[in-house]
């Protein structure tokens, strides 16, 4: 393993620096993994990633980045499904690596609840495959889809029909019942396909997750009927009455309604007895005949699940304890530099393919100069001192399964005239200075908007799916227009002139090739659709370095319309009230807020803005919890809780729309008062903020 500095000599600039570095290779791990089914890192390094941020969050709480990587699950999805709007999201899962991990999860869980007496979880296999969400309306499978985006999967209703796996028919089901598992391929299945691929002339799978995922997601269900998909259900969604009061209880039901669920559940009673259960698991894990990563845990009790709830991407009740990583040498063929949307410069290690775990790899992060030279942000020795040389050969690692990552260099074999590697000081497609800021472990190329990289990347994130998602317009049909003399786009604004600057010369797109009438009007309808556009779509659509899609719907909620977003980041200068109301959201921080109004304030940066919005009806943001009588309101809680503690008390607020403020002032709402409660109580009165006790809260959010 390489050595990164220990999380607790990181100083506040490095892991500001280090996040930043996270989000953006995690982000691309996303997509390559979930959009593009072609995953480039192994899943043990894209954990060790994610591991790693969410240390450092744990210890930098507050530079915790509002696109961080901690509240993301999956990516876009791939176009030719239908989209199926899940009834309950589909969520990610917490992950652990250590016994330690185990008994603090557990710790956590005492503490959200305040509970002290006995506390079961179920253990069973994570399976290495895709997750499926399947309906039934009346004992009858309506509908399947794919996890997606956690919010919106694809309608693969077809292809799961044909998996033997999946009952048609369910006796004894609630009416309404949706039921999720894992979609996998057994290794002898796995082999035997790949045998007839490699027959017909076509592609052999890389591993059984990318050909269960490769079969699942076909257009074609008789292609799907043809390979060998099964299936092990492990959770729900939508339900019309309960299946049990316990996860266990619910697993057992599921099995008697015919659905396959993992003989290697467990019910177990303590921390103790789960990593027993996991050793086990592991000892076993070769002779299961399909790929698991780890084991995951769950509270058993589904009232105690229901209390603990979930974060923004994963469940409170639930972890994801992953078998370690696997490891490969290769040679490394060379390094390139790719020039990223926020200009960062990142170098790749182009490899010799090797088969690391069962994945192909051919790519690797190699982060930043620094860690090409062997030292990190902070100069101490990674991989003992040893540098990264064309010509090495390099030991690559993937931990459980997703991005590589270069673990150490054989010395004994480097080229005698292999020379260090020579980071550019310019950006190698525009030639302008790469800048390294103070405390930025990146160097990022100064030509902003005129630099052709960052404005063609910048034109691909506006065109992609959490953004303007316009049909007919993606990555591709970007590079071809932006280089095109006659329509060129160069900017999004541009996007929306495209079709009168095509009537002024006489229809030209429509001869071109590849362009037909159909298609050009069709692409011309896209693009006038996209000019009603949710208002986060907006904000993450300009492509602002920070402001990820998390963050530019907690923006989107905030400021709830385009005027009032503008007025408020136009305004917004550390220590001006703006500033406060900006940072005070939870979720952004200075570095958030500095980036946004730095672009809000840069006059070219603005100039396209105002270009783009002038072009568009932005649409506000629509408030589903508006009903709840709390929604919008500023709450305080204050002394004791007796019914729920403090963490259980603000998550649920939250999650009815309410902001939750920690000191009381003219703008709070309500102050919550349990006993004990001292100067927060004496401040509302003074105030004349009204007060309640937990039980009149409860009853006022309850009804
Ligand atoms: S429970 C609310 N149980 O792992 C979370 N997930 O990394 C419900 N997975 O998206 C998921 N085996 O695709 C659960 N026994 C298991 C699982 C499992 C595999 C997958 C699932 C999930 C992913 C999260």
């Amino acid at each position: 393993m390489p050595e990164p500095t220990p999380i607790d000599k990181l100083t506040e600039a490095e892991a500001r620096a280090e996040l930043s570095h996270l989000a953006e290779v995690l982000a691309a791990a996303n997509r390559a993994y979930h959009t593009l089914d072609a995953p480039e890192i192994s899943d043990a390094e894209y954990d060790a990633l994610k591991q790693r941020n969410a240390a450092i969050e744990a210890r930098f709480t507050a530079l915790k980045r509002a696109d961080s990587p901690s509240d993301q699950v999956g990516a876009a999805l791939a176009s030719g499904f239908g989209k199926i709007t899940h009834a309950v999201p589909m969520l990610s899962l917490e992950n652990a690596f250590e016994d330690s991990d185990i008994a603090d999860f557990e710790e956590r869980i005492r503490s959200f609840l305040g509970h002290s007496g006995s506390l079961a979880f179920t253990a069973e296999p994570k399976i290495d495959g895709l997750s499926l969400s399947l309906r039934y309306e009346g004992g009858h499978l309506v509908q399947a889809a794919t996890r997606g985006d956690g919010a919106v999967g694809e309608n693969v209703t077809d292809n799961a029909r044909s998996i033997a796996d999946i009952p048609q028919t369910v006796t004894g089901a609630p009416d309404v019942m949706e039921v999720r598992g894992e979609v996998y391929m057994s290794h002898a299945d796995f082999a035997a396909l790949n045998t007839r691929q490699q027959e017909k002339g076509e592609k052999p799978f890389a591993n059984p997750r990318n050909a269960a995922a490769g079969s699942l997601r076909q257009l074609d269900a008789a292609i799907t009927a043809a390979r060998p998909l099964r299936f092990f259900a492990y959770a729900w969604g939508a339900l019309s009455a309960p299946l049990s009061e316990t996860q266990f209880g619910a697993i057992a039901r599921l099995q008697t309604m015919g659905f396959k669920t993992n003989p290697l559940t467990f019910l177990a009673e303590s921390p103790d007895d789960l990593l027993a259960h996991y050793r086990k698991v592991e000892g076993l894990r070769a002779t299961l005949g399909y790929d698991i990563d780890g084991v995951v845990y769950k509270v058993n009790d589904l009232a105690l699940q229901a209390r603990l709830g979930f974060r923004s991407t994963t469940p409170r009740w639930a972890i994801a304890h992953k078998f370690p990583a696997e490891l490969a040498w290769t040679r490394l063929e060379g390094i390139d530099i790719q020039v990223g949307r926020t200009g960062a410069l990142s170098p790749v290690a182009r490899l010799a393919p090797v088969t690391v775990g069962g994945v192909v790899v051919s790519n690797a992060t190699l982060h930043n100069e620094d860690h090409i030279a062997g030292r990190d942000a902070k100069g101490n020795p990674i991989r003992g001192g040893k540098d990264i040389r064309v010509g090495d050969w390099v030991q690559v690692y993937r931990a459980g399964d997703v991005i590589p990552k270069i673990n150490d260099v054989d010395l004994a074999k480097r080229p005698a005239d292999a020379p260090a590697f020579d980071f550019p000081a310019r950006c190698p497609e525009c030639g302008s200075e790469a800048h390294r800021a103070e405390g930025d472990a990146v160097r990022r190329c100064t030509g902003g908007l005129i630099c052709p990289a960052q404005a063609i990347e910048r034109l691909k994130h506006f065109v992609s799916r959490g953004a303007f998602d316009i049909e007919g317009l993606g990555a591709r049909q970007i590079e071809m227009f932006f280089h095109d003399r006659l329509l060129p786009i160069r900017t999004p604004a541009d996007i929306f002139t495209l079709a009168a600057r095509d009537r002024a010369q006489l229809a030209r797109l429509e001869n071109r090739d590849g362009y037909g009438k159909t298609s050009v009007a069709k692409l011309f309808a896209a693009i006038e659709a996209k000019r009603t556009i949710p208002l986060d779509r907006l904000i993450f659509g300009l492509g602002i370095r920070h402001v990820g899609e998390a963050a530019a719907s907690l923006l989107a909620r905030h400021y709830g319309d385009w005027p009032g977003f503008e007025a408020a980041i136009t305004a917004a200068r550390p220590g001006s009230p703006e500033w406060a109301d900006l940072t005070a959201i939870d979720g952004v921080g200075a570095v958030l807020a500095t980036s946004l109004t730095e672009a809000f304030q840069n006059p070219a940066e603005r100039a396209a803005i105002d270009a783009l919005v002038a072009a568009l009806s932005p649409q506000p943001v629509e408030k589903p919890w508006l009903d709840s009588p709390v929604a919008g309101k500023t709450v305080v809680f204050t002394g004791t809780l007796e019914r729920m503690t403090r963490a259980e008390a603000k998550a649920r607020a939250e999650a009815l729309g309410a902001k939750v403020a920690g000191s009381v002032s003219a703008k709070t709402d309500y102050v919550v008062a349990g006993p004990g409660a001292g100067s927060k109580a004496k401040d509302a009165e003074r105030l004349g903020v009204p007060m309640l006790t937990e039980d009149e809260w409860l009853a006022m959010v309850d009804a």
